[in-house]
């Protein structure tokens, strides 16, 4: 088992989307996070199955795809024929989710559910066996460089029984406000891929930031490990 490290580009430059990736493919990064935004179910915009189709055409990492839209289920094909590798809905925002998640998977595409701060995590009871990944947000999605809300850890280590208890396989991925000085406390809570945004793109060093992540991850797996 290991931790990965998933830098969003979010925080990149849009300007060098493809320098970005290469960036942090050459730093060590094991996926690259793409936050897709609608406008509607969160209060900003970022891009869509274009530019997806364009990072997918020359990242040499597979392109993990957070969906935060309404009626996912619509573009769900589209983003897989751009290119993700693995696609992720929201709880909240999508009424049919069982039927989305087997589409994702019967396209031969990893298939994820995201869940906001404030969603039980009861939420996820039916559906986390038939899942590849959990997205448990830190942040209220919307927007890089927020700060990480601290009940989170609890969260995590709640959603590792649920992950239990329901006989899931799915990984756990922490997305927002991450940072190596949070890393290890995360992966011994239960994170198991921790995207970054702004902890990457913004540092002086993005493959030093990479590298901080995932020492700090790998002694927090040890020590969940070990429990
Ligand atoms: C939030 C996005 C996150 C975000 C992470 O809406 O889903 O992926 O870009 O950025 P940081 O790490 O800066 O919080
Ligand atoms: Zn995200």
């Amino acid at each position: 088992m290991s931790v990965l490290i998933a830098p969003s580009i979010l925080s990149a430059d849009f300007a060098a989307l493809g320098d970005a990736v290469h960036r942090v493919a050459a730093g060590g990064a094991d996926w690259i996070h793409v936050d897709v935004m609608d406008g509607h179910f969160v209060p900003n915009l970022s891009i869509g199955v274009p530019v997806v189709a364009s990072l997918a055409a020359i990242s040499p990492l597979p392109l993990d795809v957070h969906l935060m839209i309404v009626e996912p289920d619509r573009y769900v094909d589209a983003f897989i024929d751009a290119g993700a590798a693995s696609l992720s809905v929201h709880v909240e925002a999508d009424h049919h989710l069982h039927r989305t998640v087997h589409r994702i998977r019967q396209r031969g595409c990893k298939a994820g559910v995201a869940i906001n701060p404030a969603t039980p995590l009861t939420a996820l009871d039916e559906i986390a066996a038939d899942l590849d990944i959990v997205i448990l947000m830190s942040v209220n999605p919307g927007f890089g460089g927020q700060a990480f809300i601290e009940r989170s850890y609890d969260r995590l280590l709640r959603l590792r029984d649920l992950l239990a208890r329901t006989g899931s396989p799915a990984v756990v991925t922490v997305d927002g406000g991450v940072d190596p000085s949070r890393a290890e406390a995360l992966a011994a809570a239960g994170g198991d891929v921790l995207v970054a945004g702004n902890a990457v793109y913004k540092a002086a060093e993005p493959a030093a930031a990479i590298a901080a992540l995932r020492e700090a991850g790998l002694r927090g797996l040890q020590a969940r490990m070990s429990r």
